[in-house]
């Protein structure tokens, strides 16, 4: 049976346990070569027209990531001022950052004109607001495509059942205002959800955008959102999602539109931020205790709930594989175990009864595809600071890339400490 990490030498020769050692555990690990070769993958999915992935830096905004998304040549986009401000940090010029949000206030939407970072309007009340902020200028419009997408409904950004986007039947709406403010409406953009390996639902919904796409004036850009699925199951050789055919797909759309508005081609664009990092991440942690519960086998870790939010969150599948003195131990042989953190509630399970490799008090964790999603969601509930997070970079080398938060971090902002 697989192990991934080995056959893709995910730590490029380091022991594991050398890097627990060093950096202690639970910690992120990242390697470099994979990262990069993900973004070019989105990079290219089209090559015969103008074309820009935008990396979706809320899948991963460590700064180290977000300048190899730079080197790589994509472009980023943020939900938030503070997202904005970690891109214009890692050197994203202005031209480069796409600002996404819904429902912020003026301060953050003043700060992207300050900046002049292009921004979508998610609502006509949030484009109303743009407008007195910034009349005369130039905006995106957020579009519900009435289709989504997604592996769990609280990742469904369109369709009927979201808070996103402004619907189709509010267009004339959206000139409204714009003629109001002068505005011009420069750019369309929409997201369907996440994680889907199936690419029919949002092909479905780039041909419904392209049609209504039409209805706008000399649009300079179009933007079809994110969600390009990564395989969760690796371990049991779930299948890739098939770029090579979603290219040929998707360019096929757009040589319908194409066709029609040769002489003023938009630059088309996409936003996807799990594909690009997922899979060049993962999770060390210690295995602290094993017990028996009513029969059934516990594991318990020091990767709970707040260090990796999926699996509570959404009951996501994350592979694990059991390294005992930094080895992979053989999954020829299985025993049903449960997985757990050490936060204090029943949810905090990375998985339950599984078939998993032996087991012992002391084995290392790593869980598998943790790169997007991962540290970004971690919280410190329970008082636990946030791990560390490690790149193995393509030379090969360890580089401590976030520091472990300490208990002076998680304290500071308690004003009696500091006075
Ligand atoms: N663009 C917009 C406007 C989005 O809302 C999102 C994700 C993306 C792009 C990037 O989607 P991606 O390519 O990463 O699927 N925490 C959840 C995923 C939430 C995604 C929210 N929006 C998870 O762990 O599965």
């Amino acid at each position: 049976m697989r192990s991934y990490i080995e056959e893709c030498d995910f730590f490029k020769g380091i022991d594991p346990e050398e890097i627990a050692g060093k950096y202690g555990t639970p910690t992120y690990v990242y390697n470099e070569e994979i990262i990069r070769k993900r973004m070019r993958e989105v990079a290219n999915v089209i090559t015969k027209y103008p074309y820009r992935a935008n990396y979706s830096m809320k899948a991963n905004s460590n700064l180290t990531i977000l300048k190899i998304a730079l080197e790589e040549g994509l472009n980023a986009d943020a939900m938030s001022e503070g997202e904005m401000r970690l891109l214009i940090k890692a050197g994203f010029p202005s031209d480069r950052i796409f600002f996404v949000p819904n429902n912020v206030d003026r301060s953050e939407l003043q700060f992207a004109i300050d900046n002049g970072i292009m921004t979508s309007l998610d609502s006509l009340d949030q484009l109303d607001l743009f407008g007195r902020l910034n009349p005369g200028g130039k905006c995106s419009v957020r579009i519900n495509p009435g289709v989504g997408a997604g592996h769990h409904e609280k990742v469904v950004t369109a369709g009927k059942k979201t808070k996103f986007g402004v619907a189709e039947e509010d267009v004339d709406k959206i000139f409204e205002i714009a003629e109001k403010y002068d505005l011009k409406i420069a750019e369309i953009n929409q997201h369907v959800g996440s994680q889907y390996l199936d690419p029919e639902p949002f092909l479905a919904a780039v041909e419904n955008f392209l049609r209504i796409a039409e209805k706008f004036d000399s649009l300079e850009y179009i933007d079809f959102g994110g969600g390009y699925g990564i395989p969760y199951h690796k371990l049991d050789d779930e299948a890739r999602f098939d770029m090579a055919s979603f290219t040929e797909r998707f360019t096929a759309l757009l040589d319908v539109y194409a066709a029609k508005y040769k002489d003023r081609l938009p630059l088309f664009k996409s936003e996807p931020g799990r594909y690009c990092v997922a899979e060049g991440g993962v999770i060390l942690g210690r295995v602290h205790a094993c017990k028996q519960n009513a029969g059934k086998k516990y594991a318990g870790t020091d990767i709970g709930m707040n260090v990796l939010a999926r699996p509570t969150l959404y009951d996501s599948y994350h592979d694990i594989e059991i390294l005992h003195k930094g080895k992979a131990v053989s999954r020829d042989v299985l025993e049903e175990i449960s997985v757990s953190g050490n936060i204090c509630e029943s949810g905090d399970l990375l998985c339950k009864e599984r078939p998993l490799a032996h087991i012992e008090t002391g084995d290392l964790v790593c869980v598998l595809d943790a790169g997007a999603y991962g540290y970004s969601m971690s919280s410190s509930y329970n008082t636990r600071p946030r791990a560390a997070e490690v790149l193995i970079t393509k030379e090969g080398k360890d580089v401590l890339i976030r520091r472990r938060e300490t208990y002076d971090d998680l304290f500071a902002l308690f004003p009696e400490i500091n006075s």
